[in-house]
């Protein structure tokens, strides 16, 4: 299996480092072959080639491999993400990645911020728009930089496109144990686009009678999450919402560090990365955690259809967390580089309960 590897920048690099360990630990113990490929996209690269993406970039990622691996991108020396824009919301949309999948899983609960919350109150999965919404960049600058500047940003939501990712949670919740899906919009507020989510859901709903179809508003859903998360088991919302709420359901995992998703296209090559950025504070200092970008690798394996290998990833990944170790930001006292370690030991070494 070919796999493109882009680590990104600041600690993109690091995180990616230790999913490649994890993956190439997969292969020697299921006996697979993975080939992986490592792109140099990303801020050096564009500062010193002005390229951000090659021509026919996209379509080499989406013809030429089975699946994408991206670490995190975002560089200070460039403030407005071009760069990002092309590589990572370049790939959703160019590869028509339309599915943002991330689930929320509590692994421990010292991990959660909530008071009394236990593994079993955080587990849901959250599915956020990724081709749409405010990120189309359809909008422009009128008199920039004067006192008189307008700016404008559409939000834009088609029919199809938020057919299709409503539909897909519907059916995820249909056929998976977590029964319950909450649309989140902005409905009363945004009169237009918002009442098209509203059409829609309304719309598929009868056809999952097996579903418990339900609606907050985004600001209530934000609290829910808060209040009593445990009452959440799938959740599909916008693209910028989505984006917001899944800091949030990082957070209550134990930290961005712990959060991973998958940008899909059913049947197509997709694209794995972990929730958080690239968070040039910790760069290079080898005390990133690697979890996100480890649990991202663990859903790629699902996707190419090699659960047993995604469910080892996963239950190492649980054994190191709940044995007490892991990096800093989970009050562990390893580095970015030993977390990854442990979970390749956790791994060749399986727990006998594992
Ligand atoms: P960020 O996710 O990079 O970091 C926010 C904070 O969360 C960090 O300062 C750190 O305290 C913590 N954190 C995040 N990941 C961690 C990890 N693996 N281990 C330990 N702590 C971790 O968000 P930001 O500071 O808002 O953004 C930094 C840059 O990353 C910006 O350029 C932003 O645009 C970009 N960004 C990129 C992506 C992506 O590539 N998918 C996602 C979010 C932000
Ligand atoms: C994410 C990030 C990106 C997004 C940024 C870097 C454009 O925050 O993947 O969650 O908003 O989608
Ligand atoms: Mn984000």
């Amino acid at each position: 299996m070919k796999i493109a590897v882009i680590p990104g920048d600041g600690i993109g690099l690091d995180v990616t480092a230790e999913a490649v360990k994890v993956i190439e630990a997969i292969g020697d113990r299921f006996g697979r072959r993975f080939e992986l490929e490592r792109l140099p996209y990303g801020a050096d690269h564009y500062l010193e080639t002005g390229v951000a993406m090659p021509p026919n970039g996209y379509r080499t990622l989406q013809k030429d491999f089975d699946a994408i691996f991206i670490g995190a991108l975002g560089d200070p020396r460039i403030p407005d993400m071009r760069h990002a824009r092309d590589i990572l919301l370049g790939t959703r949309f160019e590869l028509d990645l339309y599915v943002n999948y991330r689930p929320v899983k509590l692994l421990d609960a010292r991990l959660c911020p909530l008071k009394g919350c236990c593994p079993t109150d955080v587990d849901f999965v959250v599915f956020r728009e990724n081709t749409e919404g405010m990120y189309v960049g359809v909008g422009g600058r009128f008199k920039a930089d004067t006192t008189n500047e307008v700016a404008i940003q559409e939000e834009i939501n088609t029919y199809a496109g938020v057919h299709r990712i409503i539909k897909y949670a519907f059916e995820y919740a249909s056929s998976a144990a977590r029964r319950r899906l909450c649309m989140a919009d902005k409905s009363n507020a945004l009169q237009h686009g918002h009442a098209l989510w509203q059409r829609v859901f309304q719309e598929l709903a009868p056809q999952y009678p097996n579903v418990d179809a339900s609606h907050l508003f985004i600001d209530a859903l934000v609290m829910q999450l808060v209040k009593n998360p445990a009452q959440f088991e799938a959740i599909v919302t916008n693209n910028m919402f989505g984006d917001i709420i899944t800091d949030l359901g990082a957070q209550l995992q134990g930290g961005l560090g712990m959060a991973a998703s998958g940008n899909l296209h059913p049947g197509r090559t997709s694209m794995f990365e972990p929730v958080h950025g690239s968070a040039p504070k910790h760069a290079g200092k080898n005390v990133a955690n690697p979890i996100g970008a480890i649990l991202s690798a663990a859903l790629m394996l699902d996707y190419l259809g090699l659960t047993s290998e995604a469910v080892a990833v996963e239950q190492a990944v649980a054994e190191v967390v709940r044995s007490g170790k892991g990096p800093v930001d989970i009050d562990g006292t390893l580095g970015t580089r030993e977390t990854g370690d442990a979970i390749v030991s956790a791994l060749r070494m399986p727990a006998a309960a594992g």
